[in-house]
C-alpha cells in the first residue's frame, strides 16, 4: 500500500475551511463533522427508539406530518391538538424522555462551539426520521424559552435538500444537500430563519438504507 504524503499544515488547514460553509451570518454548514460518529449515533438512536418508539404526529391544524419523531433529554417536543410544545413526559409511554447520551451531548457542543457559540448546553433532542416521500414544511423553532441558544442539527443516512430560507415566510429558500454526518448549527442573528426538508429521494444509504434521520438539539428551557 503506497501512502500518499501527509499534508503540510496549511493545506490541511485549507480542506478543513473548505468543507464549512457559512451560509448566512450567524448560520454555519459544516460538512462531515459527525461521519465518524455517525454508525453509533445511528446505533444510539435505535437503542432511544425501542424505549420510546418514532411515531406520527399531527400539527394543531390537524394534518398528519409525515417525518416520524422521537425524544431524548430532559424534555420532548411534541405536536397535537393542543399546540406546539415541550414536555418531560413522553405521552405514549407515560415515562420520562430517555437520557441525552453522553457522546450526543458532546457532539452538539462541540459542534456549537466551532460555529462560534461557546457553553451550548442542550437539554432536548428531536429526532427525526424520513422515509422516502416524507418533507418537513417550512418552519422557523421558536418554541423554546429563549432563542439565545443555537440550534444544532445533525444529518445521517440517505441524503436531504434542506431549505434555508430568511426571516420571512416568503423569502425563497436556498437548497443545500445535506449528506450523512453534516451538521448545521444556527443561531444568534440566524436563530429564527425559516428552514425545512424537501421531500426525501429513494436512496439507498449503506448506514440507513432508504431512511434519513435527523437529531435536531436545543436548548428549550
Ligand atoms: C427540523 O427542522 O426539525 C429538522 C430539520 C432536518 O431534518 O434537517
Ligand atoms: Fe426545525
Amino acid at each position: 500500500m503506497t501512502m500518499r504524503p501527509y499534508p503540510k499544515s496549511g493545506d490541511l488547514f485549507e480542506s478543513e475551511r473548505l468543507r464549512t460553509e457559512q451560509l448566512a451570518p450567524g448560520a454555519i454548514l459544516l460538512r462531515g463533522f459527525a461521519t465518524h460518529e455517525a454508525p453509533a449515533l445511528v446505533d444510539a438512536i435505535e437503542v432511544i427508539s425501542n424505549s420510546t418508539p418514532f411515531r406520527t404526529m399531527t400539527t394543531p391544524g390537524g394534518r398528519k406530518m409525515s417525518v416520524e419523531m422521537t425524544n431524548c433529554g430532559d424534555v420532548g417536543w411534541l405536536s397535537d391538538n393542543r399546540g406546539y410544545r415541550y414536555v418531560p413526559e413522553d405521552p405514549v409511554t407515560n415515562k420520562a424522555w430517555p437520557a441525552m447520551p453522553i457522546p450526543f451531548e458532546d457532539l452538539a457542543k462541540r459542534a456549537a462551539a466551532i460555529s462560534g457559540f461557546e457553553n451550548f448546553l442542550p437539554d432536548s433532542c428531536l429526532t427525526n426520521r424520513y422515509l422516502p416521500g416524507s418533507k418537513l414544511s417550512l418552519h422557523q423553532d421558536r418554541d423554546e424559552r429563549n432563542f439565545d441558544a443555537p440550534i444544532v442539527s445533525v444529518s445521517l443516512g440517505s441524503p436531504a435538500v434542506f431549505l434555508f430560507g430568511g426571516q420571512c415566510r416568503a423569502d425563497r429558500p436556498r437548497r443545500i444537500l445535506l449528506e450523512n454526518g453534516d451538521v448545521v448549527v444556527w443561531g444568534g442573528p440566524a436563530r429564527l430563519t425559516f428552514h425545512g426538508i424537501a421531500p426525501l429521494a429513494d436512496e439507498h444509504h449503506p448506514l440507513t438504507g432508504a431512511c434519513r434521520l435527523n437529531l435536531t438539539f436545543r436548548k428549550a428551557l
